[in-house]
């Protein structure tokens, strides 16, 4: 049977059900291939075009590449577990779904309220990343002085990000299946660019750069300190967390920002036409491709100049991919690189609010946020979701400056995978009769290892980022209870089990 009141589960017959309900069905349409392009396509974003450089020149040096492989192996861990619960409850809204089939209603909505961390609050800040490379390629094409901000009063208004948001609400609203077709000719783009950073740059390599490979830590140094410093260097007497082993496993931490999004394949596994065999692929496939290509590329950059010259500068001036080429004296190359990122970031941010309507979707279905946000238009579309989210991120990415967005993002996908790889375990105990079309290998071995994985990459995130975590889980508590408990529909369905 399903527990009650806070435990109370969605079985996983009723969730699949669910998605036959007229007037909420979602298009069937989507293959392994459009999946591997949808995670290529949010994956390859903000984080390799930018984190990588300022990640080397803040915190690890030329060590950067060593960070992309500690956080490669902890999702690569937590993808398995991914697929494995995306082929066995292949339904819209990823770890919300997964843990209302696992562990109740309540933990449920906090993943719900968790995942608007890494959807809406990424797409934000990826758009505001956007808005600062179109102001570049502008200034590139018109001379400087083209600004993709205003102000009224003491108001800056990005207009630049709300241009972005607007016309991606519209894609999105107009039809899965378009999007990723504009997705694939601009996630082409993309890959080419990173290609070419890869392949070009190697030859600006000096080998002097990568000594010392692991930079010591700076004694006196003020960065990276108080509430900036990580909460492991801190908890093991550490004094700062910029550069030697503690920057190292820092840096680990901020640039799992450039893997995130695989697990929004799972999010479509709805519209997914063979869902037990596609998604695996697709999330196993996005990921590898884009692990190899960052190791790549943070070798090839922390190559071509010394790490020093990657550090965000006294005035805040963050250093990025085309600053490398710049040094070199390459502009032409650092041009183009801007053109490629400006084009990458626009499918980040449209498959990173894809991700946000759909885990909206699922929860206005189930009643826990208003349910007319769960209606499908003609098109097959959540068209009121879209909106909602369109309007949101919009607000937010021409308000909001970016600031430390990054790491809450990190933080807030990083607690969803602890609860999905928890989950599987959980489902395999509960539920052994389900059919699975992937699953994980030697559980619980990599169940517990990808739960590890990731509390180690969290500790490794600093103290603010922690504070501002409590706080926002907490409102998002104080909503359930004001709101989403009184409002489910869960018992207004007949129990499966
Ligand atoms: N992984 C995405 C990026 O790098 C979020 O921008």
């Amino acid at each position: 049977m399903p527990g009650t009141g806070l435990l109370r589960t969605k079985s996983v017959e009723q969730s699949i059900q669910d998605t036959d309900e007229p007037g909420s069905r979602l298009k069937k349409n989507l293959s392994a291939w459009d999946l591997t392009v949808f995670g290529v396509a949010v994956i390859i974003g903000a984080g390799i075009f930018t984190l990588t450089a300022r990640t080397a020149g803040d915190l690890t040096g030329p060590s950067v590449s060593l960070a992309f492989v500690l956080a490669g192996v902890a999702c690569g861990l937590a993808a398995l577990c991914y697929a494995e619960f995306a082929s066995t409850v292949p339904v819209a809204g990823s770890a919300y779904t997964y843990s209302y089939a696992t562990f109740g209603e309540f933990v449920a909505w906090i993943i719900g309220w968790d995942l608007v961390l890494e959807f809406a609050v990424a797409s934000a800040a990826v758009a505001t990343g956007w808005s600062e490379y179109l102001r570049t390629v502008l200034a590139y094409l018109f001379g400087d002085g083209v600004s993709t901000t205003f102000e009224i009063g003491s108001v800056t208004v990005n207009w630049g990000a709300l241009l972005l948001i607007v016309a991606l609400t519209g894609l999105l609203a107009a039809g899965t299946k378009l999007s990723s077709r504009v997705s694939m000719v601009i996630t082409s783009i993309k890959v080419v660019i990173v290609l070419f950073v890869i392949v070009f740059g190697f030859f600006y390599i000096k080998a002097a750069n990568y000594d010392p490979y692991i930079p010591p830590t700076e004694s006196g140094s003020t960065a990276s300190t108080g509430v900036d410093q990580t909460v492991f260097s801190w908890l093991a007497g550490g004094t700062t967390s910029a550069f030697g082993v503690f920057g190292l496993l820092a840096g680990a931490s901020l640039v799992f920002f450039a893997f995130i999004g695989f697990d929004i394949v799972a999010t479509t596994a709805e519209e997914t036409k063979d869902p037990k065999r596609a998604v695996p692929r697709g999330i196993l496939g996005s990921l590898a491709i884009v692990t190899v290509l960052y190791v790549a590329v943070s070798l090839v950059v922390t190559g071509m100049v010394s790490y020093t010259d990657l550090a965000t500068g006294p005035d805040g001036e963050r250093k990025t991919l085309a600053t490398a080429f710049a040094l070199n004296g390459v502009d032409w190359a650092a041009n183009i690189i801007s053109i490629g990122a400006l084009a990458g970031l626009t499918t980040v941010v449209m498959v990173l609010m894809l991700g946000q309507i759909r885990v909206l979707f699922a929860m206005a279905r189930d009643g826990l946020v208003p349910h007319g946000l769960s209606r499908t238009g003609a098109r097959g579309t959540p068209a009121r979701a879209t909106i909602l989210v369109g309007v949101l991120v919009a607000a937010a990415a021409t308000f909001f400056p970016a600031g430390k967005l990054e790491e809450m993002v990190n933080i807030g996908t990083l607690f969803a995978f602890v609860l999905v790889s928890a989950g599987v375990m959980v489902l395999r105990r509960t539920r052994p009769d389900l059919p699975r079309g992937f699953r994980v290998p030697a559980l619980p071995v990599i169940g517990v290892l990808a739960i590890g994985a990731c509390l180690w990459l969290m500790v490794n995130l600093t103290i603010l980022t922690w504070l501002r975590f409590f706080v926002w889980m907490l409102i998002g508590v104080v909503v359930y209870f004001v709101y989403g408990r009184r409002k489910s529909l869960l018992d207004k369905h007949v129990p499966m089990s």
